[in-house]
C-alpha cells in the first residue's frame, strides 16, 4: 500500500480533513492526514480527543477497501487496531498491551491510543473508510476528563520521534492491508485481535444499562458485535455501547 502524507501544522480534526478530501473527490486510497495540533479534536460518540501540540500522533487513513464487504468491516479495525499494539510493543516492553473493544489501546488498563473509524458503505461494498488514530505519546500530563489517559514515555526513558512513528505505523498498517488484499482471509486478523482482546475468555462483571450480569467474551463478529457467554449458558450479542465493562 502506496501512503501518500499531507501534514497540516494546525487544524480542526484530521477525520474532518479526510472527509471534505472525499466529498471533494480529491481523496485516494492511502493518503494520510497527519497534524501536530487538532482544534476541534473528535473522540467516539460526542468526546473531544485531547492532545498538546507537537506532542502525539494524530493521523486519518484514507482506505479504499471495496474488497471488503460491509458485512466484513469489522476487519479495518482488527488489522488497525493490531498494528498499533504491535507498534506499541516495540517502544513499551514487558507491559500488558491489550486491545480494549472495540478499538481502544490499553497498557496496564490505561488508554494510550484510540480509533475513530468513519465507514461509508454504498450496496454491499465500503467505498471509502477513514481510520482516524490518536496515539498518546510525548505528553505527560493530561487535563481532560478522558478517563485513565496514558502516554508511551510514560515507559521509556526519553521522547519519541514521531515522524519514527508514524512511518513504523503505516508499515504495520500497510503489511497488515496488503496481506488481507492478497488472500482475503481475515481468519488470522481476527484470531490476532481476539488473543489481543482485554479480557477474552475471562468472566468479569459487565452491564447492558439496566443490569449488572457475569459473562465471557467469546467471540466478535464481522459487523464488531461482542459475544458474551452467560452464566446460564446462553451466548448473546452485543454492539458499540450496548454494553459496558464494569470490572
Ligand atoms: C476515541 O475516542 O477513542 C477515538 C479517538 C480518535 C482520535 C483521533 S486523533 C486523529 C483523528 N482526528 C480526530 O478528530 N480524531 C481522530
Amino acid at each position: 500500500m502506496q501512503f501518500n502524507i499531507i501534514n497540516i501544522p494546525e487544524i480542526e480534526s484530521t477525520n474532518i480533513y479526510a472527509k471534505q478530501l472525499i466529498d471533494s473527490g480529491d481523496a485516494s486510497e492511502g493518503d494520510v492526514v497527519s497534524t501536530q495540533y487538532q482544534k476541534q479534536g473528535r473522540g467516539q460518540g460526542d468526546n473531544f480527543w485531547e492532545s498538546e501540540p507537537g506532542s502525539n500522533l494524530l493521523v486519518s487513513i484514507i482506505f479504499q477497501p471495496k474488497m471488503i464487504q460491509a458485512s466484513q468491516q469489522f476487519v479495518l479495525t482488527q488489522l488497525v487496531s493490531i498494528a498499533i499494539v504491535d507498534l506499541i510493543k516495540e517502544y513499551v516492553i514487558n507491559e500488558e498491551i491489550k486491545v480494549k473493544w472495540p478499538n481502544d489501546i490499553w497498557i496496564n488498563g490505561k488508554k494510550v491510543a484510540g480509533i475513530l473509524f468513519q465507514n461509508f458503505v454504498k450496496g454491499s461494498e465500503i467505498e471509502f473508510s477513514i481510520a482516524g488514530i490518536g496515539i498518546n505519546v510525548n505528553q505527560k500530563r493530561y487535563y481532560s476528563e478522558a478517563p485513565n489517559p496514558i502516554s508511551i514515555i510514560h515507559f521509556t526513558d526519553k521522547s519519541i520521534s514521531l515522524n519514527v512513528l508514524l512511518n513504523k505505523l503505516l508499515d504495520n498498517i500497510g503489511t497488515n492491508y496488503w496481506n488481507y488484499k492478497l488472500n482475503q482471509n481475515c481468519q488470522r486478523l481476527k484470531s490476532e485481535y481476539i488473543h489481543n482482546l482485554f479480557r477474552y475468555n475471562e468472566w468479569a462483571t459487565y452491564s447492558d444499562g439496566k443490569n449488572f450480569f457475569q459473562g465471557k467474551i467469546i467471540e466478535v463478529d464481522g459487523f464488531g458485535r461482542l459475544t458474551v457467554k452467560l452464566k446460564n449458558g446462553n451466548d448473546k450479542k452485543f454492539g458499540f455501547k450496548e454494553i459496558e465493562f464494569i470490572k
